[in-house]
């Protein structure tokens, strides 16, 4: 195991200066700034002391960090939350014409019983500076475990929504308010799909245009990586979410990688957006503590649109990397129309930074039975991104890819199902300084690891068995994007 070390830290995901990050809370565009608040420990590299950190940016690509934003006191910690822009002053909370932004989040009593409750703090200086509400708490109903509100306006019925969860009960509670600060039981869902581990983080989202609402809920287990994020595809009046599928009690994984948890969307975006976009904490509760970076330990995933895939089972979650991130392209390789032999070919990068890359790889219909890209390549390590064609699968494998920081959850794949895995297939691989990330050109699958490379692990291979492989493959450096 090598020393932890800030050669990790990504040149274009989001992580602080220093110190511990996990869930990302209160995302809401307000007043052209994209806000970004997050699980944070202001003193350390582990988790603890919980309050929310805080960053904004223009265009959800370049972020720059800002001080604290709601610290921890000496009742509660603060736990994940979201927040609303108070527009129609439904809470009062505005003062000479500012618009109040309100954020709703778990405060988490220190006294030794605990107990969780849902609380409020307001700012009117655009998120800079804020004020515990002194009424707090607005909804307890006395549980030990109750978190985690995800807020917002529904509009057919006028009134905030909150989705919150049981978690040992395995249920989202949905909940209704006028004026953020009185809450009215609506309805409860669950136990459904993944119930083996507690539920965490709920969020319930519009796919406009479709009719349809997409209700996301983490669970602790059950995930082929451990922890991760499951989601339900139905219909919500404002007072009841009833899935669509899954019906079953199979799980339909946001993330079929290790690292994609507590995945949040930003609420109240501009008109210029026509998908909701949502962000997620990559990494896992398995072995957060133990990645082998410093200052700094935890990372967001790139942002990600979402929208819905009509197949022939049914409706289904597609996604794909904001296209923002366009923005951060650099120098170019290109290998158009080439046929790629049986064994491993490696690419020349003509001075691209293999540790910050993004590959569009577009595969023809038929050939080769296995095809994969491998990157981070160095001595004695590959971390290999692969289509099984035979079995319809498309892979991580980081067995090989550097420091192995959990022996549980770490080696072998971590794979998504392909069902048309002999035709014509698009990836979009998102390699950074310590995570690959994974798309399909349609959005049907992604894939998103953790991987702590040796710095000088920087090469692209293509390998290919069972065959040969016509392909296309462009290779773009990706720019830093840190503005703070
Ligand atoms: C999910 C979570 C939330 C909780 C927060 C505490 O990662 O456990 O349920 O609010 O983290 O940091």
């Amino acid at each position: 195991m090598t020393a932890a070390t800030d050669a990790f830290r990504p040149a274009y995901h989001y992580t602080p200066a220093r110190n511990w990050i996990n869930d990302p809370n209160g995302l809401v565009w307000f007043d052209g700034e994209y806000h970004l608040f997050y699980q944070y420990n202001p003193f350390g590299e582990q988790w603890g002391h919980m309050s929310w950190g805080h960053a904004v940016s223009a265009d959800l690509v370049h972020w720059q960090e800002l001080p604290v934003a709601i610290p921890e006191d000496e009742r509660v910690s603060i736990f994940s939350g979201s927040i609303v822009v108070d527009t129609h002053h439904t809470s009062g909370f505005g003062r000479g014409g500012a618009v109040p932004m309100v954020a709703i989040y778990t405060g988490c009593r220190r006294v030794p019983e605990g107990g969780q409750a849902q609380e409020l703090a307001y700012s009117l200086d655009r998120g800079r500076t804020w004020e515990k509400y002194a009424g707090n708490p607005v909804l307890d109903i006395g549980l030990k475990d109750f978190r985690d509100p995800k807020v917002f306006w529904h509009v057919p019925t006028a009134r905030w929504v909150m989705a919150v969860v049981r978690p040992d009960d395995h249920q989202v509670s949905f909940y209704a308010s006028s004026n953020l600060t009185q809450w009215v039981h609506l309805s409860d869902f669950g136990p459904a799909g993944e119930d083996g581990g507690i539920w965490e983080c709920p969020d319930l989202i519009e796919l406009a245009g479709t009719g349809r609402w997409l209700l996301k809920v983490d669970t602790f287990a059950g995930h082929p990586g451990g922890t991760g994020a499951q989601v339900f595809i139905g219909h919500f009046d404002g007072t009841r979410f009833v899935a669509e599928v899954p019906q079953g009690r199979e799980a339909m994984w946001a993330d079929h990688g290790s690292d994609f948890y507590a995945a949040l969307s930003w609420g109240q975006l501009p008109a210029t957006h026509d998908a909701p976009v949502w962000i997620a904490w990559m990494n896992n509760h398995g072995y957060a503590k133990h990645t082998p970076t410093a200052p700094w330990r935890g990372a967001m995933s790139v942002p990600r649109e979402l929208f819905l895939r009509d197949t022939p089972v049914g409706p289904r979650l597609g996604q794909r990397p904001w296209r923002g991130l366009d923005a951060l392209r650099g120098a170019q390789r290109a290998w158009r129309d080439v046929r790629f032999s049986e064994g491993e070919t490696a690419l020349d990068l003509a001075g691209l930074d293999g540790r910050s890359l993004e590959l569009q790889f577009d595969m023809a219909a038929g050939g080769a039975t296995d095809v994969a890209l491998q990157v981070r390549c160095g001595e004695g390590e590959v971390t290999v991104v692969g289509v099984d064609r035979a079995q319809g699968r498309l892979f991580i494998d980081r067995s090989r890819s550097g420091v192995e920081v959990d022996a549980r959850h770490w080696g072998g794949r971590r794979e998504a199902p392909l069902p048309d895995a002999m035709g014509a297939l698009q990836l979009r691989v998102l390699v950074d300084h310590c995570s690959v990330e994974v798309f399909t050109g349609d959005g049907a699958a992604t894939l998103t690891e953790l991987v702590f490379p040796s710095d000088s692990s920087r090469g692209v291979r293509v390998a290919v068995r069972g065959g040969t492989q016509a392909a296309s493959l462009l290779v773009w450096s990706l720019r830093a994007a840190s503005v703070g």
